[in-house]
């Protein structure tokens, strides 16, 4: 099976919220996200993944029902675990969830979530999406502890973050790209689906082909990127070409 792109499309949301965040009802305000779904859906996207935070910095509440309404592509919503969120997920009915931590300091999220010691506290947000019939994904280090605490909670996916990976280079790379493999072997051996994100470009893309078992990579900020100079409809065919070298 090949390689499905998940297109994060948070960054379109910064962009607008970087001139109008105090003038939200601006008829000026853009670009609005739902906008560039169709594009990432003619480039090649197979699902389109947005990130409500707390702190509704990028998507706002009402981007994610403007996209739910008019995007036909299956909808990925990374959240916090917190009631709020939950609350948002069931009402908003994402075909996919993603649980990632979250703290108010970061820029961007920046570890995986611990579901093996925060195991207690995540149950019964795993069951409540479920029993909705929402998709459950872990956002987590390639650590095969959390895997496992992952297959454990009833998740039937975990996204492998590769930050660490990204921001490696060299021999350091290298280990990274092993503890992904161990982390993707396991997560394949408890049957859970496996995917990665964060960090992946257009450049390092190629030393993940190594990883086996991925079955799906959500993709952002270097699709945003690329698309300022190329557009985002062949920033996202890029991504996909690039995508079809990865063997499995
Ligand atoms: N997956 C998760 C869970 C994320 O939090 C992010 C960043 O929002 C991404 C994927 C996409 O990362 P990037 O923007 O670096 O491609």
């Amino acid at each position: 099976m090949s390689l499905l792109l998940g297109v994060n499309i948070d960054h379109v949301a910064t962009l607008r919220q970087a001139r109008y965040a105090l003038q939200p009802d601006s008829p000026n305000a853009e670009p609005s996200p739902a906008s560039i779904v169709r594009d990432a859906k003619a480039g090649g996207a197979d699902s389109i993944t947005i990130h409500v935070r707390v702190d509704r910095r990028h998507m706002q509440d009402a981007d994610a029902y403007e996209v739910k309404n008019t995007c036909d592509l299956p909808i990925n919503l990374e959240m916090g675990n917190t009631p709020e969120m939950l609350a948002l997920a069931l009402d908003l009915s994402p075909e996919f969830v993603c649980l990632v931590p979250e703290t108010r300091e970061e820029v961007t999220t920046e570890g995986g979530l611990d579901v093996h010691g925060l195991f207690d506290s995540l149950q019964p947000t795993v069951a409540k999406l479920r029993e909705a019939g929402i998709k459950v994904s872990m956002f987590i280090d390639p650590d095969v502890e959390q895997v496992e605490a992952s297959a454990r909670i009833g998740a039937e996916m975990v996204e492998l973050h590769t930050g660490c990976f990204a921001n490696a280079f060299g021999d350091t790379r290298k280990q990274e790209v092993q503890r992904l493999t161990q982390a993707a072997n396991k997560g394949h051996a408890l049957g859970v689906q496996v995917n990665a994100g964060h960090g992946i470009n257009y450049t390092n893309i190629v030393d993940l082909y190594e990883v086996p078992h991925f079955a799906e990579f959500n993709i952002g900020h270097s699709i945003v990127a690329r698309s300022v100079k190329v557009g985002f409809e062949t920033a996202v065919a890029e991504m996909v070409e690039l995508m079809k070298g990865y063997q499995g």
